[in-house]
């Protein structure tokens, strides 16, 4: 095994790690888990020197008899790095859990108690978690228990042999025959004793999101938080912490992200010390959960990684982690049928005829596999009614028909759902007002017209599941697109307000939890309206999501550049639309560099249309899975500092490598040497843009000569393959 966990029972030091990082924390005479150091692995340590504050004065602490003592080891609460920060000590730069009790009081410290080692992870029962096998990663769990109360804290951190990723999984017991209220549960915390650092983050909107925004880390509380029920197109749970100097290639970077689709919280505090405090967990806005005797609470997992190769570092080891440790889809990283999406084609307006149509055509452009999308169940001819209504409209459409002809024309067939979401105009609400969220006397804002199903409730999640089965059971389905169309607000449900965010996100996991046990072989891909809920939670059942609305190839360019950063190539929905900005072989061009598909009307296509794509389908059968989807990414030149897209993907191997370089303005013949990474840098490359033959060391430091006059939104896509 590369990787470690190692207990020094005099110093009471662990240090995890493997080749890449080494993290250092110790039980401290208070028996706190004090932090010591996170970065790269290092022989020698000194341990009384990396605490020491060099601070004498006023270090005291007042015991129960009203005794003055100095404190030990350096500690003192208001300064010192900590891995489980205390709530309402003199601490103020944020705790990691906050408990309130019966009185009133939410003073929580949570002490060392005991600790064992072993290989494998932990698994969570109620929330979706990262796997892997039991010989490829290691676990430190450490039970803690609350000062004043009988509440007990299991703390796990995962390595693995061959990421640069801390994986933390928390879980609280209430031990105690009183209900405790739990009002904050931060699931990361990482202390770091400096803060000159730059903040990066992914904001947005719909048909904006992920857009990138790198700035200088300000002394103060850095927010990124959703508070909309669901991860958001306004903010993404992933954060990036990086060196000044550090860029894509180089450099020494932190990121932080979050197994989870609901409502979080970063928090980037920057204290008068000077040292940087991250945590990230469920936003305790709105959050307040009761736990009886006996109760457990599972955080949902945390995710650190650790770099010192530039931005491009940190997608890699995301990117694996995601793709083998997250996804739990078994055939995620096997090639995925060319996926035609009749949506932008027709919205709601189709028949049976129209699907027919669209059917041959798609098949003409190399379609492999055809989505239904909205529209085909309940009344569903506009966008304010039957959701909820999980069942075929027959006046509108054959679905069996349709089906048939699919499979006859050689593709599979894929159908939506939203089944998180229900109208007031449809048959479940009408029967069951009470399946939605709010009401009660109270006005509710609609959003798209419908409402949010109250999935905090059983019998509705059931009564969803049973429709959603009988149209997978009575009609041959091979993927499912998973839509959520709202924000969720005005959240009165079957359960406490201060547990209803939560618990509505942990009632569709086991929705979708549910139905991927019944039907394994069946593709989901998830979405919400677009890309507002892009994340690691979502992931783990959803191999791809729908990256965004905006199909306009140049605003993809902003919108997948973004999303890089954490998700890999294969998890980005990215089709070919109708959007007259740029020719088809542009628009074809960025949406390889994502899952790859069609959405459109394909009965406008022209002859020539149909060949610029024909061309790119090539690519995509002959290199996408191999080289794009499970290959190692590198950005090489980005959309929100130049007037340049470009990115490559490289196998695993180094033996195939794949450049894409979109330009946004027109430009003349200036100098424009575009430099290559992840080569094998002795080996020779084909290249079909001058279709001559260079040592990838050439490629790497020279670059392909792209010297010449440009169009506005020229698009190359490079293609090298290794001669040897
Ligand atoms: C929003 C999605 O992002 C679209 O792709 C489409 O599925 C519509 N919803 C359908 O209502």
């Amino acid at each position: 095994m590369n990787s470690y966990i190692e207990f020094n029972s005099k110093t009471k030091l662990f240090t995890l790690g493997n080749k890449f990082f080494q993290y250092k924390f110790f039980i401290n005479s208070k028996n706190y888990l004090q932090h010591i150091y996170f970065g790269k692995p290092i022989k020698d340590f000194e341990f009384d020197e990396t605490i020491n504050l060099n601070w004498d004065w006023s270090k005291t602490y007042l015991d129960e008899n009203d005794v003055e003592h100095l404190y030990e080891d350096n500690y003192y609460n208001d300064r010192s790095l900590m891995e489980v920060p205390s709530q309402g000590a003199m601490d103020k730069r944020g705790s990691l859990v906050k408990i309130r009790d019966k009185n009133g009081s939410t003073y929580t410290k949570f002490k060392y108690v005991s600790h064992v080692i072993y290989n494998g992870k932990p698994i969570l029962k109620t929330l979706p978690s990262s796997h892997t096998s039991t010989d490829e990663c290691k676990t430190l769990e450490i039970h803690l228990k609350e000062e004043s109360r009988n509440v007990e804290m299991i703390l796990c951190y995962t390595i693995f042999d061959n990421l640069s990723i801390i994986v933390r999984n928390t879980k609280i017991v209430n031990k105690s025959n009183e209900i405790i209220n739990l009002l904050k549960a931060n699931s990361i915390c990482v202390n770091l004793p400096e803060s000159n650092f730059d903040l990066i983050h992914f904001h947005g909107d719909w048909c904006m999101e992920r857009f990138k925004e790198r700035k200088p880390l300000s002394n103060l509380k850095n927010v990124i938080e959703s508070n909309y029920g669901r991860s958001s197109h306004e903010k993404n749970p992933f954060v990036i912490l990086c060196d000044k100097q550090t860029n894509e290639q180089n450099g020494r970077a932190f990121a932080f992200s979050f197994v989870y689709s609901g409502n979080f919280k970063i928090e980037v505090n920057v204290d008068k010390w000077r040292s940087t405090r991250v945590l990230m967990g469920i936003n305790d806005e709105d959050f307040d959960f009761t736990l009886k005797e006996n109760d457990e609470f599972e955080f949902p997992e945390g995710v650190i990684v650790y770099t010192e190769e530039g931005l491009n570092g940190i997608s890699h080891n995301m990117h694996d982690f995601v793709r083998n440790n997250l996804i739990k889809y078994k055939n995620a990283k096997k090639h995925r049928p060319l996926l035609f999406n009749a949506w932008e084609g027709c919205y709601l307006d189709f028949n049976t005829q129209v699907i027919l149509d669209y059917m041959e055509q798609a098949k003409s452009v190399g379609s492999e596999l055809f989505v239904l999308d909205d529209g085909w169940f309940g009344k569903r001819d506009s966008d304010d009614r039957s959701l909820g209504d999980w069942f075929v409209y027959e006046d509108k459409l054959n679905l069996k028909k349709v089906i048939d002809k699919c499979h006859d024309l050689g593709m599979k067939f894929g159908i939506w759902f939203e089944p998180e979401m229900i109208n007031s105009n449809s048959e479940l609400y009408r029967k069951n007002p009470n399946y939605a969220l709010g009401g009660k006397g109270n006005e509710r804002t609609l959003s798209r017209h419908q409402l949010v199903l109250d999935t905090t409730n059983e019998q509705a999640i059931n009564d969803v599941f049973d429709m959603m089965c009988n149209i997978l059971d009575n009609y041959d389905i091979d993927y499912v697109k998973w839509d959520h169309n709202r924000n969720v607000g005005e959240i009165s449900s079957a359960v406490s307000y201060g547990e209803t965010y939560h618990r509505l996100i942990l009632g569709t996991y086991k929705l979708l939890d549910m139905l991927q046990k019944k039907y394994p072989n069946v593709f989901f891909e998830g979405c919400a309206s677009g890309g507002g809920r892009f994340d690691l939670g979502m992931l783990y059942y959803n191999p791809q999501i729908w990256t965004s609305d905006e199909t306009d190839p140049v605003q993809r360019l902003f919108i997948q550049y973004g999303t890089s950063y954490a998700y890999p190539l294969s998890t980005m929905g990215s089709h070919i639309s109708k959007s007259k900005m740029t020719s088809f072989k542009t628009k074809a061009h960025i949406a390889l560099f994502g899952t790859y598909g069609i959405e459109m009307n394909p009965c406008t296509l022209t002859k020539e249309d149909k060949k610029e794509i024909q061309e790119v389908n090539e690519l995509y059968h002959k290199y996408h899975n191999d080289v794009i989807a499970n290959g190692d990414l590198y950005r090489l030149s980005c959309p929100f500092e130049t007037n340049y897209m470009s990115m490559m993907s490289v196998s695993k191997d180094k033996n195939n490598a794949l450049v894409l370089f979109v330009n946004k303005m027109k430009e003349n013949n200036r100098y424009r040497f575009l430099k290559l990474q992840g080569l094998d840098r002795n080996s020779k490359y084909l290249n079909n843009y001058d279709n001559k033959t260079y040592y990838g060391d050439y490629y790497m430091n020279v670059g392909i000569n792209l010297t010449r006059w440009l169009d506005e939104f020229s698009s190359f896509v490079i293609v090298l393959t290794k001669q040897d």
